[in-house]
């Protein structure tokens, strides 16, 4: 087969730009969550050098249980998953928002040790954790075909499926279906079918509902990191925005709904207060006690994750539970 002589490569489909367009992007962001009622800036801008950092920090956190939960459960169940996967012979593996592959590297070095056909296909939006990814890997495991990609998901599963069109097995791991609206979440895995063929296989990390008090622990740390995580998003906001926000009159407040399943992140206005921004040029006004909200993170029940596969064209396969039945990793089938 021609893709097993081809050597690795690296394929950049990120818009390029020069940096200013990303500090106008990151202010009119701002601009637009700060003018809203009620107020609310995006998560996606959390992950600064400082920001990734801290969220390295949550990751180690004693009450943070997601990621050692599904770390543990893949150590767990990774013979299995590997033998499933591999059982149509050839495979592009496709890992949505890989990172620094941590918890998949499992998945690697034991479809080398099972000796299993297969191309790895990372694909993220950070092109330097891409580029460390791609040079760890070619040291851990010289042997392994790797096709990095550099780009936003969909940008991402569209260029897959013009150039790499044999079978698929897409990971998208870490609950990051969590961090979408319902609705959005819904959308965001139909368009992955979108971009699939019958047979092809999908697995889907999911954080489950469990005691709130588990959950709300989580984000809500004793220590007091993921109130530095979620208040260093101001701190960006002063230092590339040019902004005049008080930290020490901001707070962290997370609050957990059992009904809806939702964990919820703010950052709250202890006083009334003014913040002006350079980039804008404009002041935004806080009532005493008025609250920014910064991040969802959605928890679903088995049975809510199955339906949503399903909804989205998928037929279930089978969930891969850790020890506590806490988090799980979902197989979904294309039909
Ligand atoms: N998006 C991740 C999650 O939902 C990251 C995260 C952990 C987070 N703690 C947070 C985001 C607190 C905002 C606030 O698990």
């Amino acid at each position: 087969m021609l893709l097993q002589t081809t050597p690795n490569t690296l394929i950049d489909l990120s818009r390029k730009t020069d940096g200013s367009q990303d500090r106008a992007a990151f202010a009119n962001d701002v601009a637009d969550g700060l003018s809203q009622n009620p107020k609310q800036l995006s998560s996606r801008y959390f992950y600064d050098a400082t920001g990734s950092r801290l969220f390295q920090q949550i990751m180690a956190l004693p009450e943070y249980y997601l990621t050692r939960a599904e770390y543990s459960l893949m150590q767990q169940h990774r013979s299995d998953m590997v033998s499933t996967f591999a059982a149509g012979g050839f495979f592009h593996l496709v890992d949505l928002g890989a990172g620094d592959a941590m918890k998949t590297k499992l998945l690697l070095s034991e479809l080398v040790k099972q000796e299993k056909p297969f191309n790895y296909v990372p694909v993220d939006i950070s092109g330097s954790a891409m580029q460390e990814l791609s040079k760890d890997l070619r040291q851990t495991h010289p042997d392994l075909l790797i096709q990095t990609v550099v780009a936003e998901y969909i940008t991402g599963l569209q260029w897959l499926q013009q150039h790499l069109p044999e079978r698929k097995v897409v990971l998208f791991l870490g609950s990051n279906i969590g961090n979408f609206e319902r609705d959005e979440g819904l959308e965001f895995i139909r368009q992955i079918r979108r971009h699939l063929k019958p047979g092809d296989l999908f697995l889907l990390g999911v954080d489950l509902a469990k005691d709130p008090a588990t959950i709300l622990a989580a984000y809500n740390d004793a220590s007091g990191v993921t109130a530095a995580f979620n208040l260093n998003l101001l701190e960006r906001i002063n230092r590339e925005l040019g902004g005049n926000f008080d930290l020490d009159a901001f707070k962290h407040f997370a609050l957990y709904d059992p009904q809806l399943g939702v964990m919820k992140s703010f950052l709250v206005s202890q006083r009334e207060q003014e913040v002006y921004l350079e980039a804008t040029q404009k002041r935004y006004t806080f009532a005493a006690w008025e609250a920014i909200h910064t991040e969802s993170s959605h928890k679903y029940t088995l049975q809510q994750a199955t339906e949503m596969g399903r909804s989205a064209g998928f037929e279930f396969v089978t969930s891969y539970l850790d020890e506590e039945g806490g988090f799980a990793d979902m197989l979904f089938k294309a039909i």
